[in-house]
């Protein structure tokens, strides 16, 4: 008894050492936001709303996909650069992704 008493009362400990490292609520296994698996657990089938300015192509097709192949091959962090966290519900919206991080002008259709 002593012995399984022990036992718990490490746990515990380290349980709130760990709590104490990570923070409160925060998870504490860090999820890979570069693999873009991670953003289509929540992102896939969703339908893509076109750009608020009509004078720039789109980039998603409506099905989450991409119209121009050379998209593809990139991870969602690379275009949407403000994605930090997967706390983003609120952070995310009404940001926009800037063309010129990868182009040097903004294309236009
Ligand atoms: C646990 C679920 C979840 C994961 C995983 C997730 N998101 Fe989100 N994301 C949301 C929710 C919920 C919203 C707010 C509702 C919405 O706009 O879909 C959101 C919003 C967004 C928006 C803003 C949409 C808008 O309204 O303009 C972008 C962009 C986005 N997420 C990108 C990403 C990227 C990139 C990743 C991967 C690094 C990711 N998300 C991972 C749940 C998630
Ligand atoms: C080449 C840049 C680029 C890449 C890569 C990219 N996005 Fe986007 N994303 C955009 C742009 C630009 C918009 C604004 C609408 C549009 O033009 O399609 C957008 C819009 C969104 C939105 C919000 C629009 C809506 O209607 O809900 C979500 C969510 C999103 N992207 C998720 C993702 C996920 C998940 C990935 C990775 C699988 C990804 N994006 C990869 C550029 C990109
Ligand atoms: C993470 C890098 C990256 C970002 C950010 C990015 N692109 Fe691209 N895009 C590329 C690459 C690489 C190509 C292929 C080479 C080229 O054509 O410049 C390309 C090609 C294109 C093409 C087809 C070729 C052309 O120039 O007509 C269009 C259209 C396009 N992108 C639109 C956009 C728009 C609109 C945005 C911003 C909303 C954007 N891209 C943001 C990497 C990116």
């Amino acid at each position: 008894m002593v012995l399984a008493r022990n036992v718990f009362t490490s746990a515990a400990v380290a349980a709130f050492i760990s709590m104490l490292t990570f923070g409160f609520g925060a998870p504490v296994f860090a999820q890979d936001l570069t693999d873009n698996e991670t953003c289509l657990e929540c992102h896939a089938d969703t339908e893509r709303a076109p750009p608020s300015n009509p004078d720039r192509p789109q980039v998603h097709n409506p099905a989450g996909g991409f119209f121009v192949e050379d998209h593809e091959t990139w991870s969602c962090v690379d275009c949407h650069t403000y994605i930090v966290d997967l706390e983003h519900e609120e952070s995310a919206s009404g940001q926009e992704v800037d063309c010129t991080n990868c182009h040097e002008e903004a294309p236009t259709k």
